[in-house]
């Protein structure tokens, strides 16, 4: 499942992120990844010692906190601290690679934990006029997406999947990028959960709180309880 979160940055955040990031001393991507994923990876990273990257996750974090979708689609229970990319020149591309499961956060207040990547999601920083190329393609399906979003708008989607970075030949393509643990951990109970609650927001909107919505309420709440592992 694909989930599109439109609008995770306001303007005035984007626009902060953006002069932050441009600003950065950035490093060799490959620092972060497994051998598969290295051998294919050239980008650059926001090292986390940098001065600007505490800030820049809070501002991300603090963005996801306050959007629903991202809490229904994803039903965190841990988002990893938020990492800052850049394709351009000669680090342009990350070739098909699949995420590490487990993810050691080596810095910052949870240091030491591990954390389990159910979830994929890249936030998309730069003006999608401002470069060429630069999708990010999902295998599994007929025609792999090919996923090239708004500046401030983000890409939900398994971290299961087969995936690349396609190159950049014009321009810069800044992004974040996280993992998430999901409170459900099997991905067709959360897509279960996911269907009910968009349908349930759709009968509110359209009857109010009826006797049925409350109903349903329930047995959504029912259901995470069922599945949820806090
Ligand atoms: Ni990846």
């Amino acid at each position: 499942m694909l989930v599109h979160l439109p609008h995770v940055l306001t303007a005035d955040e984007l626009a902060r992120a953006q002069a932050a990031l441009q600003a950065a001393d950035w490093t060799d991507g490959r620092a972060t990844a497994g051998p598969q994923a290295a051998s294919v990876k050239r980008n650059q990273q926001l090292p986390a010692g940098h001065p600007a990257t505490a800030a820049l996750q809070a501002l991300v974090l603090g963005a996801l906190d306050r959007h629903a979708l991202f809490f229904s689609a994803a039903l965190p229970k841990r988002v990893l601290p938020p990492a800052f990319n850049r394709y351009a020149g000669a680090a342009n591309h990350y070739g098909n690679h699949v995420d590490q499961a487990v993810r050691h956060i080596a810095s910052g207040p949870q240091a030491g934990q591990r954390v389990r990547s159910d979830l994929s999601c890249t936030l998309f920083l730069s003006d999608p006029a401002s470069y060429d190329g630069g999708e990010l393609v999902i295998d599994g399906d007929f025609q792999p997406p090919r996923i090239k979003l708004a500046a401030g708008d983000a890409i939900l989607y398994p971290a299961t999947s087969v995936h690349r970075v396609e190159p950049v030949t014009r321009g810069a393509r800044l992004a974040s990028f996280f993992w998430i643990e999901s409170l459900v951990r099997c991905t067709a109970q959360r897509r279960l959960l996911f269907d009910m609650d968009t349908a349930l927001q759709r009968l509110r909107q359209r009857d109010g709180e009826s006797a049925e919505a409350v109903a349903l309420t329930g047995t959504y709440h029912n259901l995470l309880r069922l599945w949820a592992d806090t």
